[in-house]
């Protein structure tokens, strides 16, 4: 499938519940949240039903995101599932990590190709305020047992806040120099509560790394599915990465679609409209749900609009981040 920029599109970021175990200061609110009913999420059929139609046309890589995608009961066999597709390539899996040491082996047996783990600090305490009932201990144990059990491709995500301080981003980036993780510093996006919080820009966590750690060298090759752009570090096992959709867009090879948990098609992270798929996966009519896919895509924006206008209205963790 390509879009009106000539831009093809093969990848897929499926949330799969707007669930969270936690309540991330930038993210939800820490009272209030209402969630969509188990009846207007996406059902494992019209997930198969969907994924298996978008392979069809040519989708070959699907990310399973949330809210946190392991607080709902069948992701791991759906993962299996997916895997099963014919023309899917791989699937990849972002959490918050709290249940991941339940769930490594698992995974790992059902072909996980890859894991994004969120940490934001190191810090116990800061871990806790920022994620206001998080337990740290629980997601180092996660990214441990998925390192130990051979998951391949693990990711840690840090979303680059203002309060970040030039020791926590040196501190986290040694994940990276221990085991053949990868750590990606992820540029505060003006979506949902993020809108006004404070964020390091990119150049800012590379500084505060060089001082520490010498010269970080462009690493040219792709990792993964995304926008990130990785450096290498001496003596670091993995790569150093960063996402920074505003001071470094991407969208010129973006090549990705995003579904919500509630089933919308939405084909910018920023683009306040989506196109409801839902009664076309629930009556399994193949031809209503290509026609709304290609209407969407052909409506793809050239790019983001974040610095401009306000977006999308909704929270992250109802757009699958
Ligand atoms: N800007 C950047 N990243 C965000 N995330 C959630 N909200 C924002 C935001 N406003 C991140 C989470 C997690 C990923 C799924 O999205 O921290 O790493
Ligand atoms: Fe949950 Fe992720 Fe939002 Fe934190 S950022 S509350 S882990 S969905």
């Amino acid at each position: 499938m390509k879009d009106s920029f000539n831009r093809e599109i093969d990848y897929v970021r499926l949330s799969v519940t707007d669930r969270c175990d936690l309540r991330c200061t930038y993210c939800m609110p820490a009272t209030g949240m209402r969630f969509l009913k188990k009846t207007e999420v996406l059902s494992f059929d019209n997930i198969l039903f969907l994924l298996n139609r978008l392979a069809e046309q040519g989708i070959k890589k699907v990310k399973i995101t949330g809210g946190e995608p392991l607080t709902r009961p069948d992701t791991v066999a759906l993962i299996r599932a997916i895997k099963e597709i014919s023309g899917i390539e791989k699937v990849t899996l972002t959490t918050n990590g709290i249940q991941l040491v339940n769930y490594a082996q698992a995974l790992k047996a059902a072909g996980l190709d890859g894991l994004n783990v969120s940490i934001d600090t190191l810090d116990p305490d800061e871990f806790r305020e920022i994620t206001r009932v998080g337990d740290l201990k629980k997601v180092l144990a996660g990214l441990n047992k998925a390192v130990e059990v051979g998951l391949p491709n693990i990711k840690v995500n840090t979303v680059a806040r203002g309060e970040l301080t030039n020791e926590a981003i040196c501190e986290i980036a040694l994940l990276a120099k221990a085991s053949k993780i990868h750590v990606r510093f992820i540029e505060l996006m003006p979506i949902g509560l993020g809108k006004g919080c404070p964020g390091k820009t990119q150049e800012e966590v590379i500084l505060a790394l060089q001082q520490v750690y010498g010269e970080l060298i462009p690493f040219e090759h792709r990792l993964g599915n995304g926008p990130a752009s990785y450096f290498s570090l001496e003596n670091f096992q993995g790569k150093i990465g960063f996402i920074s959709a505003l001071g470094h867009c991407f969208c010129a090879e973006c090549d990705r679609i995003r579904i919500t948990a509630d089933g919308c098609l939405k084909t910018c992270l920023h683009m306040d409209d989506g196109c409801d798929l839902k009664e076309a996966l629930q009556t399994e009519n193949k031809e209503q749900l290509l026609a709304q896919v290609f209407t969407a895509i052909q409506k793809k924006p050239e790019k983001h609009h974040f610095l401009e206008n306000q977006g999308d209205s909704r929270l992250m963790s109802q757009i699958g981040g």
